[in-house]
C-alpha cells in the first residue's frame, strides 16, 4: 500500500508530496500553499463556490488541512458546514476554526454573522457530546483549543486560567464571560473516520 503523501517516481526513487491544505473563506488572506475557496470573486480564491450550496467542487479526502478563519459564524448551516469539511478531508487530517467567542464586539456588530457561538459549541461532533452526538454522524476529536480574551484580561493572567484548565474555562463561560469576556477561540480538530 502506498504510504500517504509519498509519490513514486520512476521505478524507485520517492518524494514526498506537500500537504494539501484548504483555505475556506479565503478572502484576500489565503494561506500560503493552500487552495483558497471562497464565495466571492473579489479575493484571493483559487476557486469560486458557496459552501451553503452544497457540496464543493472536489472529491473526499482531497486535504490534509483546512483552515476555516473567521468563516463558521457566516455559513447558513454549521453542521452541513462540518460535514462537508469532513467529507473533503482525510483520517487523521486536521480541520482549524477560528471564529470570535459571543461576547466579543464583532460577534454582534457584523450584520453576516448568523452565529454567536461559545468554546462548546462544536462539542456536538466530539465524544463530549453531552448526549447529542445524533445531531449529526460525522466525528472530530479536538486536539487543541486556544481562547484569546481582550488585553486587560490577558494580562490579569485570565487567558491562561481559560486556556489551562478545563474547569475554569467552565466557570469562566457559566459565570465571568459578559464581564471578563472573550475575543477569538482557535479550535483544532483531528478528522475521525469509520473504517469501510
Ligand atoms: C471575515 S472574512 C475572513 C476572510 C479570511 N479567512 C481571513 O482570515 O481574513 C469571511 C470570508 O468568508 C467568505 N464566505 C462567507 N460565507 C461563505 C460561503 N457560504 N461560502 C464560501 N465563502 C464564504 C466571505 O466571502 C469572506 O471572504
Amino acid at each position: 500500500m502506498r504510504e500517504r503523501g509519498v509519490k513514486r517516481i520512476g521505478s524507485d526513487a520517492l518524494c514526498h508530496a506537500p500537504p494539501m491544505t484548504l483555505d475556506l473563506g479565503c478572502g484576500q488572506n489565503k494561506r500560503p500553499g493552500a487552495i483558497g475557496v471562497d464565495h466571492n470573486r473579489d479575493t484571493a480564491a483559487d476557486v469560486i463556490s458557496n459552501i451553503d450550496r452544497g457540496s464543493l467542487p472536489f472529491r473526499d479526502n482531497s486535504f490534509d488541512k483546512v483552515w476555516v478563519v473567521h468563516v463558521i459564524e457566516h455559513v447558513e448551516n454549521v453542521v452541513s458546514t462540518i460535514e462537508e469539511l469532513h467529507r473533503l478531508t482525510r483520517a487523521g487530517g486536521v480541520i482549524v476554526i477560528e471564529t470570535p467567542h459571543y461576547t466579543d464586539f464583532s460577534s454582534f456588530c457584523d450584520p453576516t454573522h448568523r452565529w454567536h457561538l461559545n468554546t462548546f459549541s462544536f462539542r456536538y461532533f466530539t465524544a463530549d457530546d453531552a448526549g447529542y452526538g445524533y445531531y449529526t454522524q460525522c466525528r472530530l476529536r479536538q486536539k487543541r483549543l486556544q481562547v484569546k480574551l481582550l488585553r486587560l484580561w490577558k494580562l490579569l493572567g485570565f487567558e491562561l486560567a481559560v486556556n489551562h484548565s478545563f474547569a475554569f474555562r467552565k466557570f469562566w463561560e457559566h459565570y465571568l464571560c459578559y464581564v471578563i469576556r472573550g475575543k477569538a477561540m482557535v479550535f483544532e480538530f483531528e478528522v475521525v473516520k469509520q473504517a469501510g
